[in-house]
């Protein structure tokens, strides 16, 4: 595995790839790699011939008091991991090849509607440093398909919508989530979680798959969203959101929706998770 770091080097090294016919994946990350992203390498080997990761710890996607200067930087490991996945180039620009005349300066993407609400509530400006970010390692990359993880499912939503507005010819490829096996989405951030908390995080995803099962049996969504809540209070998290949204669009549930998502955020002491899962809701 190649890691470049240059813009240069970059479009250099894919113009021969692309002369040559190849196919090329792109799996964006911010690094200290889990099985969850390697499992979006593997994904992504089997659509195409060459496989690009990034590794860039985005500072436009982090508010003001989140954890941009906490996020671990891994990249060795980070490395040993992408190359053991199969990715054939890393690449792994700085903050001043992708923002050179500062943040505040820089053009933005805002994709409307999808980025409101759930995360976007609680994390603004959030999405547009995603929108922004991806938007730019579309253009560098020029990819014939993309992979993210449906954990972050909204943000997922919002750069299939990115993607078709700007009628980019990327298929964006969803994953599903990796867990651990008590349950607990894998995360960067898990590791911000003592071994108490550690013992508590399982209960997020206990509790959207009672709440699926109850949504699926035809119980009333407002009860099973407080009975959830509580659920989630009692077991020790400070929930910043659980909501039942269109799997499709992240529109709201109507009478006549069938495929919907049971989002939730919620923090455990410092450390904010965030999980979801589909719900097939009955006929009416
Ligand atoms: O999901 C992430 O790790 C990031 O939000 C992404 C998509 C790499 C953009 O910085």
């Amino acid at each position: 595995m190649q890691t470049l770091s240059t813009i240069k080097a970059l479009r250099q090294t894919l113009a021969t790839h692309r002369h040559q016919g190849d196919k090329i994946a792109l799996v964006p990350t911010m690094g200290n790699l889990h099985s969850g992203h390697t499992a979006l390498v593997e994904l992504a080997r089997r659509h195409a011939d060459i496989v690009v990761a990034t590794i860039f710890v985005n500072p436009l996607q982090f508010g003001a008091g989140e954890d941009l200067d906490a996020y671990p930087r891994t990249l060795a490991e980070d490395q040993s991991k992408l190359e053991a996945a199969g990715c054939h180039l890393l690449f792994t620009p700085s903050n001043a090849l992708l923002y050179p005349n500062g943040l505040e300066a820089h053009t933005r993407v805002i994709v409307p509607e999808v980025s409101q609400g759930l995360c976007g509530a609680s994390r603004p400006g959030h999405f547009e440093g995603v929108a922004t970010v991806v938007t730019m390692l579309f253009n560098l990359v020029q990819p014939d398909i993309a992979c993210f993880g449906e954990k972050d499912y909204q943000q997922l939503a919002v750069i299939r919508k990115m993607t078709a507005d700007f009628h980019l010819p990327i298929d964006i490829i969803g994953a599903p989530t990796v867990r651990n096996d008590d349950g607990l989405a894998l995360s960067s951030r898990n590791g911000y979680l003592d071994d108490a908390q550690r013992a508590k995080a399982p209960a997020l995803y206990r509790t959207l798959c009672r709440a699926r099962d109850a949504l699926e049996n035809g119980m009333r969504s407002n009860d099973v969203l407080h009975e959830a809540l509580e659920n989630l209070v009692a077991a020790h998290f400070k929930p910043d959101y659980l909501e039942l949204r269109r799997a499709d669009d992240l529109g709201p549930v109507t009478d006549t929706t069938q495929n919907a998502m049971l989002l939730a955020a919620a923090h455990l002491g410092t450390t904010r998770l965030i999980d979801n899962i589909p719900v097939l809701l009955p006929k009416n």
